[in-house]
């Protein structure tokens, strides 16, 4: 089938998410002004450069008690830093309960179960016992077309790796099975690997 996504797809849901899988996660933490810590999956996540190293998440849509865009996008916006915490298959309902669309006060951290931890370059709380987070500030946010899409790109300033991950001196990811999004309500996790020499290696 083709179909022009402004005539409509004409099937039972939206194949596009599921068209760009798998997405790694990346569940940001960031810090209102007043000092609210929020917490948000985004699978709308890359890594984009290496020197200095760069990341990425986009924010679509909106919440009814926000103007124009989400919690982590406001907060990002205000206090200039945010952290990307790596999810591992033993945090997925964690995950998927700090999604909720709560009020911009409600601290998904509390709402989760997770513990916060203050990071060690900036200002924001990181979620205790993920596998790896980045700590970042902000570079930039740019409008997309269409209603309330933002991408939010920040430099690293701080890399954390839970100890136990590390196995002679490889961040180990079957040790502790990172998620994936996939479409519709379906996740990956990572089991296992293989590996492939590049060409010019
Ligand atoms: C696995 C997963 C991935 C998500 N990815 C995105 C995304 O890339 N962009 C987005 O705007 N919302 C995404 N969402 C929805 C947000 O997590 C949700 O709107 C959340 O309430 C936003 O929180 P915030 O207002 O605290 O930032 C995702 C939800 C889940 C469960």
């Amino acid at each position: 089938m083709f179909y022009r996504p402004e005539d409509g797809h004409g099937l039972p849901h939206n194949p596009f998410n599921a068209i760009i899988t798998p997405r790694p996660i990346g569940w940001i933490s960031s810090r209102s002004p007043d000092g609210i810590n929020n917490l948000a999956p985004y699978s709308f996540f890359n890594g984009v450069a290496y020197t200095p190293p760069q990341v990425m998440f986009a924010s679509t849509g909106t919440k009814h008690d926000q103007d124009g865009g989400k919690d982590s996008v406001a907060n990002i916006e205000a206090t200039g830093v945010f952290c990307v915490n790596v999810v591992a298959h033993a945090h997925r309902d964690a995950m998927n309960a700090s999604s909720a669309g709560l009020a911009k006060h409600h601290d998904e951290f509390a709402h989760a179960g997770l513990t916060p931890i203050e990071c060690e370059t900036i200002p924001c709380a990181r979620v205790d016992g993920a596998p790896a987070t980045l700590e970042c500030k902000l570079t930039k946010i740019v409008s997309l077309p269409g209603e309330a899409n933002r991408v939010v790109f920040g430099e690293v300033t701080g890399v954390h790796l839970r100890d136990d991950c590390l196995k002679d001196g490889i961040f180990d990811v079957t040790s502790f099975q990172p998620l994936a999004r996939l479409g519709y309500r379906d996740y990956s996790v990572v089991t296992e690997l293989f590996s492939l020499s590049r060409p010019d290696d």
